[in-house]
């Protein structure tokens, strides 16, 4: 997308200079999404460990992008040292910065299957060339998924004979959080840009703000109407007739069509139920965890730091990015970051394959 005028995805390969022996040395850029909407920053990373912080402190996030990071920083530990031995700890260094999103996973076991075969010397330039495929793959998945869902918005939108079509969404599930396009908001560029007019209510999505600071920021540099509400805003609006659906991306789906997404998606889930609102996914295949079935008993939760719930971070009026405490010292907080709306009330899965009942996702894959 661009910022602008200047396109950008969200995590590039940058050529550097040659190494002793005369191979090809590349860095990894992103943008620095905990600097966002305040500070447009690049950050260049040199090493696995590197891009494993990047992961755990949230400078890159939203699954399809922790997939393609984690592709990037199994690249970067290949290219400092490509013995079986060093790549299995990277593997697992990387396996531990979030636990959520399958994607992570995926794309893991991908680079390892990838170079497994190949002998110690091939296995740089086809472990660069593997992860900038699965970036590739992510941003065509994404503008199929763009597609398909505009087209489900365009006859949510005849029926509705409304104006303006509401869409409320619930975290960053925008480009920022892919490699391009988005998942859930790449229907809403797509349909905006055919000309549909469509106004989204963004959630906020404390503690982290996502909503608010990022999916906010990209629908604002796009020149989509929208507007931000507080989490606890959504169920009433859907009362009074003001969200037409409600579309959320996903860290990871069931086989069965469970879909977990950030915290607070399974009220949503529940409000846009009961006042006869659909509620769709945006679900890369690589987010399917075709492993499992029960979803609230087989996904695990990441746990995040209380900190995230007791403070706060924002703008200051003299230009200073600051954060603040909120609750009382002695309050205890935790900070769950993800939650599991059951199959039962999702209305559909919007994928690169087409839209589909959440319990027929298989259908469309085998
Ligand atoms: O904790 P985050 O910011 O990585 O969580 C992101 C989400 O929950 C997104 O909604 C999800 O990854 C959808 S993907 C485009």
């Amino acid at each position: 997308m661009k910022i602008d005028e200047k396109y950008y995805r969200t995590i590039w390969p940058i050529p550097g200079a040659a190494s002793p022996k005369n191979e090809a040395v590349f860095k990894v850029g992103i943008i620095d999404q905990t600097m966002l909407p305040h500070q447009f920053n690049v950050l260049e990373l040199h090493t696995l460990q590197e891009m494993a912080l990047a992961i755990s402190n949230m400078q890159v996030r939203g699954a399809p992008l922790i997939g393609a990071a984690a592709a990037y920083g199994f690249a970067l530990a290949v290219q400092s040292d490509a013995s079986d031995q060093y790549l299995r700890n990277a593997a697992q260094t990387l396996l531990n910065t979030r636990p959520t999103a399958v994607n992570l996973h995926w794309a893991i076991k991908r680079m390892q299957k990838c170079i497994d075969a190949l002998p110690v010397a091939d296995r740089r330039d086809a472990a660069w060339r593997e992860a900038a495929l699965i970036c590739e793959e992510d941003v065509q998945i994404n503008r199929a998924i763009g597609q398909h869902g505009m087209k489900l918005i365009e006859a949510e939108f005849s029926k509705s004979k409304k104006n303006t079509f509401n869409i409320l969404t619930h975290c960053n599930a925008g480009w920022l959080a892919t490699v391009d396009w988005g998942t859930a908001l790449s229907p809403i560029y797509t349909a905006h840009d055919a000309g549909m007019p469509i106004h989204v209510w963004v959630d906020e999505t404390r503690p982290r703000n996502q909503g608010a600071s990022l999916t906010a920021w990209e629908l604002g540099k796009h020149g989509i109407p929208h507007t931000v509400i507080s989490d606890n805003a959504g169920g009433h609006l859907m009362q009074h007739g003001q969200v037409d659906m409600v579309l959320v991306g996903a860290d990871r789906v069931t086989s069965t069509g469970d879909v977990c997404n950030k915290i607070g998606t399974y009220l949503k889930a529940l409000a846009a139920f009961d006042n006869h609102v659909p509620f769709y996914a945006a679900v890369p295949s690589p987010t399917i965890d075709w492993t499992i079935k029960d979803g609230l008993k087989d996904i695990e939760i990441e746990m995040r730091h209380a900190d995230e719930v007791s403070y706060i971070s924002g703008l200051t009026d003299d230009g200073q990015i600051k954060s603040i405490r909120l609750t009382p010292h002695h309050s205890h907080a935790i900070n769950p970051a993800f939650d599991v709306t059951p199959s039962h009330l999702v209305t559909g899965i919007i994928t690169e394959r087409g839209v589909t009942l959440p319990n027929q996702l298989s259908g469309l894959f085998n």
